[in-house]
């Protein structure tokens, strides 16, 4: 299946309408200084009273999957009780739109609009936060569990964790290296829990999924082995494991044992997050080059994300994160499609039984509308690229079931605001006009010819 992606909060807009609580992203982006030019998620692409031609319009690109997300609080605007019926109605009309134009519905419970209710006691720290996902997971999947036969649970729970709760360029903007590591187990006891809850209600024939975001490393000084080897525990297998294997991997304990014994795992919860799924989600972007900093020499700290002072690094606060060569998109993100290809060729050695979907690609450029059109030949190579990449990847072995480009439209690009434009369909913020980018017509080319354009 090949389409594309958009998560609730980047584009809905309707921030306080059809009884939807504050969520942390809210809180966050109301801060000044945590969000450039000081923008929020309230009208983003106004998507919410837009429902309908947007849905036309991804008939007219010819889309054959949907991947959306479900904002928590429009379902339980206070992160537990009684459903909100009018948030539950419009993601019915969403997912019967769909299914009306022939578009495979992929729900996303969670990408990162947490009832900013649930912060306040406590948010990803708090165990007691995956029990109320569980909950709100059994709402959805009762609701829409007849009409949806896709299911993600997470959203790169990494950014949740780690972004949220460790560097603080993420809501709910928290700098503790505890609470990003109890918020990665919650995340995926979450995960756990609600995949028990999604298998009860939904009553289609579905698949599962969760969506992580790997880090592909890279690095050739003396010292670049152990770097890597601390990444890829905390970043890759810090969830791979146990929802993959069912357990944490022993070097990621020893890594952070300076700031947890981790006992916030309980006897049990292991069991809860080691479930099947049907397919494991992949975003990929770029690759990451790392070495151990020497203490001495200028460091340089070129991870990717957004530097606002805490560290995304729990325990390895250590590790260089070294400029990579070009070229790169608007993020500064270096375009690396032989990345797509090693990591997918990768994760099918190590999960042999396990198919893949690429869950979110794509990338920013600086896009211009030029009489009703939009020439993004960058995004398009961009593209191109990594198709031919994935493409690879398929010849040698991997089973690649999907492909969804990062993103449907220009949008809420969290503390970006909207200064970066990752859509294939342009949007005119002053407006709302939309209009269709080459990429957009190129990727319709793909679809309907099955060939890369
Ligand atoms: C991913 C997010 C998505 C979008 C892209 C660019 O980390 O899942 O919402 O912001 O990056």
């Amino acid at each position: 299946m090949i389409g594309s992606a958009t998560a609730s909060y980047q584009i809905e807009g309707a921030v306080n309408e059809g009884g939807r609580g504050a969520s942390i992203w809210d809180a966050f982006s109301a801060i000044p200084g945590n969000i450039v030019n000081g923008d929020t998620g309230a009208i983003a692409d106004d998507h919410y009273h837009r429902l309908e031609s947007d849905l036309d319009l991804m008939s007219s690109l010819g889309l054959e999957a949907y991947r959306f997300s479900i904002a928590w609080p429009r379902i339980q605007p206070l992160g537990s009780g009684e459903p909100n019926q009018a948030g539950l109605e419009f993601y019915g009309r969403l997912v019967d739109g769909l299914l009306a134009r022939g578009i495979r519905p992929i729900a996303t419970l969670y990408h990162w609009d947490l009832p900013q209710a649930l912060e306040d006691t406590g948010g990803w720290t708090s165990r007691e936060t995956a029990y109320r996902f569980a909950e709100y997971a059994a709402i959805v999947g009762a609701y829409l569990g007849d009409r949806v036969d896709c299911w993600t649970t997470l959203n790169e729970p990494w950014c949740s964790a780690y972004l949220g709760y460790g560097s603080g360029a993420h809501a709910p903007g928290r700098t503790e290296p505890l609470a990003a590591l109890k918020s990665v187990h919650h995340l995926q006891l979450a995960h756990g829990l609600a995949l028990r809850e999604l298998r009860r209600t939904v009553s289609t024939d579905a698949e599962y999924s969760v969506t992580l975001n790997f880090h592909v490393l890279r690095g050739d000084d003396a010292t670049s082995a152990e770097a890597k080897r601390r990444i890829d525990a905390l970043a890759n297998r810090a969830f791979t494991g146990p929802m993959l294997r069912g357990e944490y991997p022993a070097d990621l304990l020893e890594d952070t044992a300076g700031i947890t014994d981790w006992a916030f795992v309980l006897p049990g919860d292991l069991e809860i997050i080691h479930q099947e799924i049907d397919f494991l989600g992949v975003n990929y972007y770029s690759t990451t080059t790392v070495r151990m900093w020497d203490g001495a020499s200028p460091r340089e700290n070129a991870d990717g994300h957004k530097d606002v002072g805490g560290s995304p690094w729990p325990g390895s606060e250590n590790v260089e994160f070294q400029t990579q060569a070009g070229p790169y998109t608007s993020m500064g993100w270096n375009i690396a499609p032989d990345g797509l290809e090693e990591l997918l060729v990768s994760l099918s050695e190590q999960f042999p039984e396990l198919p893949l979907v690429i869950t979110e690609n794509g990338a920013a450029f600086e896009d211009a509308v030029e009489d009703g059109a939009v020439h993004d030949d960058e995004r398009v190579d961009y593209l191109r690229r990594h198709f031919a990449a994935a493409h690879r990847a398929m010849a040698r072995g991997v089973d690649l079931r999907g492909y969804l480009v990062w993103s449907l439209l220009d949008n809420f690009e969290w503390g970006y605001g909207y200064s970066k434009r990752f859509g294939i369909v342009h949007v005119d913020y002053d407006t709302q006009v939309r209009t269709v980018k080459d990429s957009g017509l190129w990727l319709t080319t793909l679809i309907r010819e099955r060939r890369l354009p």
